[in-house]
């Protein structure tokens, strides 16, 4: 799986040719796989997942994270559902609910006589959310050196209530995105994914505040065409459109929703 050539991957990325690189292994192969081959992942494999995602890094060795692991089909089809019904959630081999975990530490601190009151500011709640993301992408690029595939799931947050009902959620936890593993259907159907030119996320020194889009507006149209992608093609106005305010899905209450677990409180 993932098997062109560094090269060629690079030249899918920015449209360039490559400078002389060094070996990347499979970084910079990733691409969103949504369509998966019904054969299961074997337990010792899906533990030394879990060991990947531990051992990224944890700020302060807090490990303020949690994964919930859903493969009974029942289960799966109920937690699909919440996030909107996507195929890949139901047809991958596992599906991990990644959550920003305040309660362990809450808990544990607790029983030292701590109070961990600085857990309600807003400081904890980003670290949790890194934590978990860090932890998330690890499995993500352990699972893609094995040769599976994988897909993050953000619409786990369109109903974090359900979610929290489903998975009996404490407070001080929160379901961030799920991420669905399995092997890729053959043949593969995902392809590498466009990026913006390095120019425009790398800045030397300090913010360069010019934005020039046009270039990659160009490359992700061709993208979108080759995958007879329907709607605008223009990924800046598209992805603006992502961002307006018809298009939270259910996620707009989530301020709302998150103090009620403890977090964000100042
Ligand atoms: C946090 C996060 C949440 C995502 N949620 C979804 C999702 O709910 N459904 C989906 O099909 N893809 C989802 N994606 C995949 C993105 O659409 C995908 O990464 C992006 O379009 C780039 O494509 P690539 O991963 O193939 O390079 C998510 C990605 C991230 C990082």
């Amino acid at each position: 799986m993932f098997d062109e050539p560094l090269a060629e991957a690079w030249k899918l990325r920015y449209g360039t040719e490559p400078p002389d690189l060094p070996d990347l292994g499979k970084f910079m192969h990733h691409r969103s796989v949504r369509r998966f081959k019904p054969d299961p992942i074997p337990e010792e494999m899906l533990q030394a997942l879990v060991a990947a995602a531990q051992s990224a890094a944890t700020s302060s060795n807090l490990q303020l994270w949690s994964v919930i692991s859903i493969q009974e089909p029942d289960r799966r089809d109920q937690i699909a559902k919440l996030c909107a019904d996507q195929r890949q959630v139901k047809s991958c081999a596992v599906f991990f609910a990644f959550l920003a975990d305040h309660y362990r530490l809450k808990k544990a601190a607790e029983k030292q006589g701590e109070l961990a009151e600085g857990l309600g500011h807003t400081e904890f709640f980003t670290m949790a959310v890194i934590d978990a993301s860090l932890a998330g992408e690890r499995m993500a690029c352990a699972a893609e050196s094995l040769g599976l595939g994988i897909c993050y799931i953000g619409a786990l947050r369109n109903d974090a209530q359900g979610v929290k009902e489903l998975l009996n959620l404490p407070e001080g936890t929160f379901g961030i995105f799920g991420l669905c593993i399995g092997w890729p259907e053959e043949p593969l159907r995902a392809h590498i994914k466009p990026r913006l030119a390095q120019s425009e996320i790398w800045f030397r020194e300090k913010y360069d505040r010019d934005v020039d889009t046009s270039e990659f507006d160009e490359r992700m149209s061709q993208f979108y065409e080759g995958e007879q992608m329907k709607g605008d093609l223009l990924w800046s106005r598209r992805s603006g459109q992502r961002v307006d305010l018809n298009h939270m899905t259910g996620r707009e209450t989530l301020l709302e929703w998150l103090q009620g677990q403890g977090f964000l409180e100042r």
